[in-house]
């Protein structure tokens, strides 16, 4: 089958077209025909993640090492990246009970990649389910990592019909969803990107648009109930006074110093800053695809590159042209 097969970290260019074996699935498997997969933040990320460095990675020296030793600390151990995707069962290993061959599935495969192919195996009770049927293959495939990040964490917050929310990094694949999901449970919601991206941000129902290269949230007088910083760009100390009496400071990437501030502040009922680690289970891919069945997650599709153009898509990217979902097509020509 062909993939997109990177053996070494560096630019785009590295992403290589090849042949490379079908892979079979195990009995408790099943065998997905791909046909979309969203590029991320984790597919541009890990492309070149030996020569990121480790300031710009927002993580913690505890998680950061085990991470750079799981993809390779020289060169990547997985060599195919993507990691949700949408397509169509082939085959099911002899155990499967869930899927048959036909079925139209979406899904995510976390750290394990290797959706950059024709064909991926994943086991049944991965994070993978039935594709939501108001989605097109492509607009399906942009759906679960971000949605899965977004509800899992804006779950650890509880947040209430007119709460005022302020996500930070709102155009991304975590913050537009984090927008879309604040918006349905009520809440009134500014978020904040720069400006190629404010009129994105507005269209999936933010009540307000901030553009960071212009204005800093921090000093606008305005006081949220919730601040979700997605990157992790703002610091506790300088959002504390945007937040209210007992409003909640949400990261999703953090370092030592915003872990310290959540033990600091873990104790009494006041301002609190939670370090979340988000999950990806099949249930909550279940719960996502109702939602967006119930017309509540869209998604806007940007630009769509066939799979031989998967490193221009990473190019366009990185460039920061994007508005929306950047989305590789892979087409099978009517092959059985
Ligand atoms: N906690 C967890 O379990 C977990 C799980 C997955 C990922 N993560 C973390 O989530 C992050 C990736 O999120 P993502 O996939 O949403 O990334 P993304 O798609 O690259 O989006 C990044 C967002 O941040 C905005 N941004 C960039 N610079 C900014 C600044 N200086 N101030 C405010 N906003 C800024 C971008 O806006 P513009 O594009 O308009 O500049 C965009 O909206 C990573 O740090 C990753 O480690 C955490």
């Amino acid at each position: 089958m062909k993939a997109i097969v990177y053996t070494k970290y560096g630019p785009p260019d590295v992403l290589q077209l090849k042949e490379v074996e079908k892979p079979s699935p195990n009995d408790n498997e099943i065998q997905i025909r791909v046909y979309a997969v969203q590029v991320n933040y984790g597919d541009i990320v890990t492309r070149n993640f030996k020569n990121i460095p480790s300031r710009e990675l927002h993580m913690p020296l505890i998680f950061l090492l085990p991470t750079r030793i799981s993809f390779g600390l020289k060169r990547p151990k997985r060599q195919i990246l993507g990691n949700e995707f949408a397509g169509e069962i082939k085959a099911v290993g002899k155990d499967v009970t869930l899927y048959k061959e036909g079925d139209q599935v979406y899904g995510y495969t976390g750290q394990s990649m290797g959706a950059y192919a024709e064909y991926l195996c994943m086991p049944e009770d991965g994070t993978v389910t039935t594709k939501p049927t108001n989605m097109t293959f492509e607009e399906a495939a942009s759906v679960p990592y971000g949605a899965l990040m977004a509800s899992t964490l804006l779950r650890k917050v509880n947040i209430k019909s007119g709460h005022k929310v302020l996500i930070n990094g709102a155009s991304g694949g975590i913050g537009s969803h984090a927008v879309q999901l604040a918006k349905h449970y009520g809440a009134e919601v500014t978020g904040v990107c720069s400006t190629p991206r404010l009129e994105l941000v507005r269209s999936l129902g933010a009540d307000k648009v901030i553009d960071y290269t212009r204005e800093d949230f921090t000093q606008s007088g305005e006081k949220y109930d919730l601040i979700f910083d997605i990157l992790g760009k703002s610091s506790f100390s300088r959002c504390k006074n945007s937040l209210t009496e007992n409003g909640r400071y949400l990261l999703s990437s953090f370092k030592m110093g915003h872990i310290l501030s959540m033990l600091r502040t873990k104790l009494g009922r006041s301002k609190k800053v939670i370090c979340g680690i988000a999950a990806d289970k099949q249930e909550d891919l279940v719960l996502i695809r109702e939602l967006v069945e119930a017309g509540i997650i869209k998604e806007i599709i940007d630009k769509r590159y066939p799979l031989e153009q998967t490193a221009e898509a990473h190019r366009y990217i990185e460039e920061g042209l994007r508005k929306g979902n950047v989305v590789i097509t892979v087409n099978h020509n009517n092959k059985a």
